[in-house]
């Protein structure tokens, strides 16, 4: 089955529940707009900050949300996507970012990294923020670097803000052993909840609207199988709302119904 015959079925302008979404055409649910607005103070208070969510809760859209609306001219951001790079990859990362050539030894990373930081803030006048995405899978030895390198003066004035985004395991692993002193310096924690039944109907709304279709497409007990199935997750619930679509235009409807939706929980349960 094409994408083109069933965008064709349903009357819809682009394929909906894609990942590409631009900022501004994001769905405001309160778990995203908390999140982003949590994050924008902060970046703003350079502080170190915390989020974590299930697997397709919004974390990372969340964070770049946030990034997009920063003026680039007085921020500086350093992405790091995945944190299988060793402890050596986080200076690295920084280093390079911030336009330096990493020296060989570590123990001349850290001083490196840290002067580097401090000169974009006080030379360049620029705020830096550092986001470790996936920060539950950081090592031991990398929340340790992570530890001193924050350790500057984040209890005062820091030259850089500092997020971590991860799953729900991220909160228990911080309060362990030495990660405890960087716990305490956290001032930002946000667990990113699930989306509400109201909000997972206002999210299908959301994205079909701007695929082309405002009007309603999925019934109700159609989007009640969804927001069970999905949990209220915005990546299970975009998977099955596509699955749904497709199971409706194959058995020939023109409504999403609760058996298409039955459907696609099926395919995407057993698959
Ligand atoms: N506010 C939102 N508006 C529209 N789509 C969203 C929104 N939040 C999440 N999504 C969708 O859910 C998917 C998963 O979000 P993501 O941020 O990657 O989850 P996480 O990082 O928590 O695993 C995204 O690819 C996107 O399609
Ligand atoms: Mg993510």
């Amino acid at each position: 089955m094409s994408i083109d015959r069933l965008r064709a079925h349903w009357g819809l302008t682009r394929m909906p529940f894609g990942k590409d979404l631009a900022p501004a055409m994001l769905a405001d649910t309160s778990a995203h707009n908390e999140a982003v607005a949590r994050i924008g103070w902060c970046i703003s208070e350079a502080a170190l900050g915390v989020i974590t969510g299930e697997v397709g809760a919004g974390k990372t859209v969340a964070a770049r949300a946030a990034i997009s609306s920063l003026d680039l001219s007085r921020h500086t951001i350093i992405y790091i996507g995945n944190p299988a790079i060793g402890a050596r990859g986080i200076y690295t990362t920084i280093i390079s970012t911030l336009g330096g050539t990493p020296r060989f030894h570590k123990a001349a990373l850290i001083p490196q990294a840290q002067g580097l930081l401090a000169a974009e803030n006080d030379e360049r006048g620029k705020h830096v923020i550092l986001v470790l995405d996936e920060a539950h899978l950081l090592d031991t030895d990398q929340l340790e670097e992570l530890r001193l390198l924050t350790n500057a003066d984040m209890d005062s004035r820091s030259p850089f803000a500092c997020l971590l985004v991860g799953q729900p395991t991220l909160r228990r692993r911080m309060k362990l052993g030495t990660f405890a002193a960087l716990d305490q310096r956290i001032a930002l924690r946000y667990a990113m909840p699930a989306m509400t039944r109201q909000e997972t109907s206002n999210y299908i709304s959301h994205h079909l609207t701007i695929a082309g279709r405002s009007d309603t497409l999925f019934s109700d007990d159609a989007v009640d199988l969804i927001h069970q199935a999905g949990r209220g997750l915005p990546r299970a619930v975009n998977n099955l709302a596509v699955q749904s679509l497709v199971a409706a235009y194959t058995s020939d409807r023109n409504i999403v119904d609760e058996a298409s939706a039955r459907a696609a929980v099926t395919e995407i349960t057993t698959e």
